[in-house]
């Protein structure tokens, strides 16, 4: 067993760090204060190649391991969850699912595009009334023939205002219920497709989480995503890479409240020394780093189990279940550490803690990810 990174893994992580230090962190604050999307900088992460890392470089992508992924992941979030859920929905949930399980006319015309970042994606299961319940679909897509036509809402759709190619999962055919369920590249701006108002949201603020709406959408059929009736089991392999990306966004705001609290505390005075010299804040400190420790190794796992091609239905959801947790509680405990500083904006813990809460809420729940968790080891 080899835990150390290669030459290349570091340059990549190297890289995303100093991205995430020089563009990211100036204006962080602002924009979560104004809900502003990170236009510029995620233009730059498309020239830098951090929007289609995975992609095959035959389709304009950066070749690159999932390992690669998750370190870019972590420095990103460090800073700007916001900025780093668009990479991780571009990266593992659109570019992913186009590269594995789109036709080459597909690849040629959307993947080539998202992987440059010259265009977003969206990934839009998400109902009103189905969730969690991902199967209780009410979208449908009813065959025509040469083209379907899709009528209903999705929500909590990130990138939903932003994306230019949106995947759609939709009911075909009710009767056989998941195995009736198809997915499909929407293009913004086709007749009946319209982006509903954005969310105004506790966390992750900087980026757009809209309802989208469809109403007899005309989508031809060479853009289904794969066999008919596809479209369900499309979504669970896709999200399974989905949730190693959300786990590594989670280690990154965990790490980042801890080296924010670390650094206070060794400068922060209090009883004639600093704080970190009084037992209760060290041990603190240690167990943070203990948290954050073991769900890096998670994360890693779960991102080798792909890279080797062995299952990571299990690893993914284990990663994402604990690395979220730890996230929140990671940065309650770094607002605690800084006091009554940590509740005020310019010192950043506080909106790492805010932003934690949703990697325990999309992408699957903990509850969900513990089903998956629990299926899986029946299931063995
Ligand atoms: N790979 C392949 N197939 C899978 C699969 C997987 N990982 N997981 C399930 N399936 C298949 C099953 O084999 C089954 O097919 P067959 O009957 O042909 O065998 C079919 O899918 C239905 O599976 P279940 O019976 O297990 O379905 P269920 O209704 O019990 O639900 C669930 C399973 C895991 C709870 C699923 O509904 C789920 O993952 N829910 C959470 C949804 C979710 O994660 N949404 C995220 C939206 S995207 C997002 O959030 C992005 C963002 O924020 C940034
Ligand atoms: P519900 O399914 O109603 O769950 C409510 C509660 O009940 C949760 O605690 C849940 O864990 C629990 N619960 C439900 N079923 C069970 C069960 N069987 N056993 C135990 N507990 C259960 N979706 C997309 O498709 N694309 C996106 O880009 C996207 N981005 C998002 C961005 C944001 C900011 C948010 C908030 C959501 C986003 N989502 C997206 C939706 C997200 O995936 C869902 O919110 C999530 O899957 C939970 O579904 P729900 O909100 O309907 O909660």
């Amino acid at each position: 067993m080899d835990f150390t990174l290669s030459e290349e893994h570091l340059m990549i992580r190297d890289a995303a760090r100093d991205f995430a230090k020089a563009e990211l962190l100036p204006g962080v604050i602002e924009r979560d204060n104004k809900q502003e999307f990170p236009t510029e900088q995620v233009k730059k992460m498309g020239e830098l190649g951090f929007l289609g890392m995975m992609v095959d470089p035959k389709y304009g992508g950066g070749g690159m391991d999932t390992i690669s992924y998750v370190l870019a992941m972590e420095e990103l979030s460090k800073i700007d969850a916001s900025a780093s859920v668009i990479v991780s929905v571009n990266n593992s949930l659109v570019c992913y699912g186009l590269q594995a399980y789109g036709s080459e006319e597909q690849k040629q015309k959307y993947l080539t595009k998202l992987a440059t970042g010259e265009s977003i994606g969206a990934f839009c299961l998400s109902e009103p009334e189905a969730g969690s319940d991902a199967t209780s679909q009410k979208t449908t897509a009813i065959d025509k023939g040469d083209h379907y036509i899709l009528n209903g809402t999705k929500n909590w759709i990130t990138n939903g205002g932003s994306a230019d190619y949106y995947l759609v999962i939709a009911q075909t055919d009710r009767e056989k219920g998941h195995r009736g369920i198809n997915a499909f590249i929407v293009e913004k701006g086709w007749d009946g497709f319209e982006v509903g108002p954005k969310e105004d949201k506790l966390g992750i603020r900087g980026s757009d989480t809209h309802t989208l709406n469809f109403n007899d959408v005309k989508v031809p059929k060479e853009n289904r995503i794969g066999e008919d009736g596809f479209g369900f089991k499309f979504a669970m392999k896709t999200l399974s890479g989905g949730r190693i990306g959300i786990a590594a966004q989670a280690l990154g705001i965990a790490a980042g409240a801890y080296e924010l609290a670390r650094d206070y505390s060794k400068i922060r005075k209090a009883f004639g020394t600093e704080i970190c010299n009084h037992q209760a804040i060290a041990f603190k400190l240690a167990d943070m780093h203990t948290k954050i420790e073991a769900s890096r190794h998670l994360v890693m796992k779960a991102a080798w189990d792909k890279d080797q091609g062995n299952n990571y239905d299990m690893s993914s959801a284990m990663a994402k279940l604990y690395a979220s947790q730890t996230a929140m509680e990671v940065t309650v405990e770094a607002v605690q550490v800084h006091g009554g500083n940590g509740f005020v904006k310019e010192y950043h813990v506080e909106r790492l803690m805010r932003d934690a809460k949703i990697t325990q809420i999309y992408e699957g729940t903990s509850e969900i990810q513990k089903i998956v968790i629990s299926r899986g080891l029946l299931r063995d």
